[in-house]
């Protein structure tokens, strides 16, 4: 070993024997912690349009504008899973997880997107995932929607029209019928934030620009379109199946950047956080009141009749409240917020900052990912997670996303590695707090469809060979580092694994020794 390899190895081991000190708290996974692996329809299925699918929003955009994708593609063929599903078992098998998180295509079970026909083919495709899944011991846990709207309804107003509610309500029945005797966990909408604010602010499919009006009405026809779900599962099929239902938010975690911005962290919060939490974690129900004001104001100064966010009514605010079994959070970064400077325009990715007067930005001190909206900062989890406990008084959290991008093929993905870790970290000091975090799940899987990044991003602890016929998954080792942890089922442990598996290769020893210190 040459003198610069000791060196590091020297600084490593230090690293770890402070890093082991530190987790000498209790960094066991506490019994029925439940680690896991995440992925969604569109993102890995393909088989955009087998035996009877029908089209989705994301197909007809980017058949139509294939230059919105980084690199001009698609999820046509994406990873395959339609037709390899028995590997993606088999990969969950490998890394030792207890469940696996997928997500029904609504247009390959319902073509038409309405349930007067159920399709036998994506009966069969779901059916084979879950028993096969089952089989070998592993939970399904399944999202009912993330993204892919039968592209009928689209025409039809899609989340903009009231009627979705009950259109997604019949979809959920028809879920709930088929699947519901084996499903323990339900997940009805993946980040609704993201199907709105994103679908109409030319982030997202349907990539439509109507921020000011489509988006606000999609904001509650989605709260009430879970909370219909819901309720509906709580009646018919609970007493039958005894399982829990919730939907993931996602939620960037907004800091204040000094001490004087505390109001702006607020309202910031309910602009991108509780507008999606609010009605339904909140014990008052109905939309958070400080920013519901703001929007009134805003929306009369503009010369709109009516309110851009439509009010509950009582009734629909009693509906809506308490829907829920757990908080579900897809948790990737965290971003500090100030008042914007006089003069100074709020700004964003997502619309919103002009409306409260907020700029978002990033503390320099933080790593960043491969993506620029990306801050690495693991405490902010943390933190994160203790706000959803004072502020809707839930305990029972599952992490439902958190993961690492990057740009590179590199099987040796040590930062992710870290990443990984480091949140898993907090996670277990909130644990410690007295929160019950029930269980974590990576994004992802595998590398897959990232939306409009197309396959330039990468989340996979698998490796896919895009360019192969046969889609080819090859382990990274951040897959080797989570089939060790289900089986340590400590963190303390996993400094161990560093030692001896990343750290026999150079290049991951500077990494690592530089990451760690
Ligand atoms: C989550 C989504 O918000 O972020 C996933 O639920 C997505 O579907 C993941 O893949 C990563 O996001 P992005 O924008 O980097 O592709």
């Amino acid at each position: 070993m040459s003198f610069g390899n000791k060196m590091y190895v020297s600084a490593l081991v230090f690293c770890i024997v402070i890093s082991v000190a530190r987790c000498s708290g209790n960094l066991g996974f506490p019994p029925g912690f439940k680690l896991g692996v995440a992925t969604a329809s569109y993102q890995v299925e393909g088989a955009w349009n087998v035996s009877d699918k029908g089209e989705s929003i994301w197909d007809r955009l980017l058949h139509t504008q294939p230059s919105l994708s980084a690199d001009g593609s698609n999820g046509d063929v994406a990873c395959d899973s339609y037709h390899l599903w028995r590997r993606d078992i088999e990969m969950a098998v490998e890394l030792g997880v207890d469940m696996y998180r997928f997500s029904i295509s609504w247009p390959r079970l319902l073509p038409s997107g309405f349930a007067n026909y159920v399709s036998e083919d994506g009966k069969r495709y779901y059916n084979n995932l879950i028993d096969g899944l089952l089989e070998k011991g592993i939970e399904p846990v399944v999202t009912l929607y993330h993204w892919d709207l039968p592209q009928y309804l689209q025409d039809l107003g899609g989340w903009a029209n009231p009627l979705i509610v009950d259109w997604f309500a019949d979809y959920a029945r028809v879920a709930y019928t088929l699947f519901g005797d084996r499903i323990k966990t339900w997940l009805t909408l993946n980040e609704p934030l993201i199907i709105c604010d994103g679908g109409y602010n030319k982030l997202w499919a349907p990539y439509l620009d109507d921020l000011k009006v489509a988006a606000f009405l999609c904001n509650k026809n989605v709260m009430m379109a879970h909370a219909k779900a819901y309720r509906m599962y709580d009646e018919e099929f609970r007493p039958l199946y005894q399982g829990k239902v919730s939907f993931p938010n996602i939620f960037f975690w907004f800091e204040p950047e000094t001490p004087a911005d505390a109001e702006a962290a607020v309202l910031t919060r309910q602009m991108w956080h509780d507008r999606y939490a609010h009605p339904v974690f909140s014990q008052a129900g109905g939309w958070p009141p400080e920013l519901e004001k703001v929007l009134l104001a805003n929306g009369k100064r503009e010369g709109y009749p009516y309110p851009r966010l439509p009010p509950f009514t009582q009734e629909e605010i009693n509906y809506v409240k308490g829907t829920y079994d757990f908080y579900a959070l897809n948790h990737y970064t965290t971003r500090l917020v100030r008042r914007v400077k006089p003069g100074e325009a709020g700004s964003w990715i997502f619309y919103g900052s002009e409306e409260i007067n907020v700029a978002i930005v990033n503390d320099p001190s933080w790593t960043t990912a491969v993506t620029d909206w990306f801050a690495i900062n693991p405490t902010g989890l943390r933190k994160q997670l203790h706000w959803i406990n004072s502020t809707y008084g839930i305990s029972d959290i599952l992490i439902t996303e958190n993961g690492l991008p990057t740009f590179e093929k590199d099987l040796l993905d040590v930062n992710r590695i870290t990443y990984i870790r480091s949140y898993l970290e907090q996670i277990l000091l909130a644990i410690n707090d007295g929160i019950n975090v029930m269980g974590y799940t990576a994004w992802s899987l595998m590398d897959n469809f990232e939306w409009l990044a197309g396959y330039t991003v990468k989340y996979g602890l698998y490796d896919v060979d895009f360019t192969s016929p046969n889609r080819t998954r090859t382990p990274r080792e951040s897959a080797r580092y989570f089939s060790n942890l289900t089986k340590t089922r400590t963190l303390t442990d996993d400094n161990i694994y560093y030692l001896r598996n990343v750290t026999k290769n150079t290049k991951a020893l500077k990494t690592l020794a530089i990451m760690e210190c």
